[in-house]
């Protein structure tokens, strides 16, 4: 038996919210891991500037503009993908957004339809026409949050969001098992990006919130990397449905 590796040579992979924090993150970690990478998210100028560095390190890349809440232009990314690589082999649901609420009777409808929409519909519907072009050894993988597991009044929305999007992992791991795609989440705790920054911008809450964490620490973006290329990998090839919880303890 030979050891599986992180190798990524070769592979088509799809990255939702790839223009900056996490997903930028892990489309350069593929991309150092070999993987041909399309980098999408709203901003295509951003996605541009992702895609470049990829390139830059000798792999191909392709930028698509993407609102993921709308189905039209989910399916718009799926085309171009194809159209430009051929398949799919790896899609990172990584989108998201998290606007607080200050209460329940505080949620807008825009808020919540924004909210589902990103981080649930999307994911949903780029999963399904995804898995459409992926063969055996394709691999669905979903960020979610530990909001999901533990939800609080400010997060209700967003937390409910990524709930169902650990459903949806479920749910579609049983529907493309049989086919060989395995689909998993990886929850996640606190990481250095703009949005965290956005939601505890002061180095006093930062500390407070690294203090109840077991590795005493707020997570680096590139320390998703290496869960998402063993979820992508044959090293997790008879792990599906799973929720794999990144959180530093
Ligand atoms: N950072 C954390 O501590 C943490 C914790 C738990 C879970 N997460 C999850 O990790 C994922 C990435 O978060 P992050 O912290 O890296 O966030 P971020 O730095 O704010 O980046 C969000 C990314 O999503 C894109 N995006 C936002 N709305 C979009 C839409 N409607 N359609 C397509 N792309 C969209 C953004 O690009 P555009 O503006 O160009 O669209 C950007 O590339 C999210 O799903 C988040 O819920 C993060």
């Amino acid at each position: 038996m030979s050891i599986p590796t992180l190798d990524a040579s070769g592979k088509v992979v799809v990255v939702t919210g790839g223009s900056k924090g996490l997903g930028r993150a892990m489309a350069l970690g593929f991309a150092e891991a070999g993987a041909d990478v399309v980098v999408a998210s709203r901003k295509l100028e951003r996605c541009e500037a992702v895609a470049d560095e990829i390139r830059g390190m000798g792999r191909r890349a392709l930028a698509v503009s993407c609102h993921v809440g709308d189905w039209d232009q989910c399916a718009a990314l799926v085309d171009a993908s194809v159209a430009a690589f051929g398949r799919i082999d790896v899609l990172l649901n990584n989108a998201g957004i998290a606007p607080v609420p200050p209460s329940l009777i505080g949620v807008t409808g825009d808020l919540f339809d924004k909210t589902i929409a990103v981080n649930l519909k999307g994911p949903l519907r780029l999963t399904a026409l995804a898995a459409e072009h992926m063969a055996a050894g394709g691999s669905i993988i979903n960020v979610s949050s530990k909001a999901s597991l533990h939800p609080t009044p400010f997060t209700v929305v967003y937390a409910a969001a990524k709930a169902g999007l650990n459903a949806l992992t479920k749910a579609a791991a049983q529907e493309y098992g049989p086919r060989g795609i395995r689909v998993n989440a990886i929850v996640c705790g606190t990481f250095h990006t703009d949005s965290l920054h956005a939601s505890i911008p002061t180095e006093g809450l930062q500390v407070q919130m690294a203090s109840n964490i077991s590795l005493g620490r707020i997570a680096s973006a590139d320390e998703i990397v290496g869960t998402a290329l063993f979820l992508a990998s044959d090293a997790s090839s008879y792990l599906t449905g799973e929720l794999v919880v990144l959180d530093g303890g």
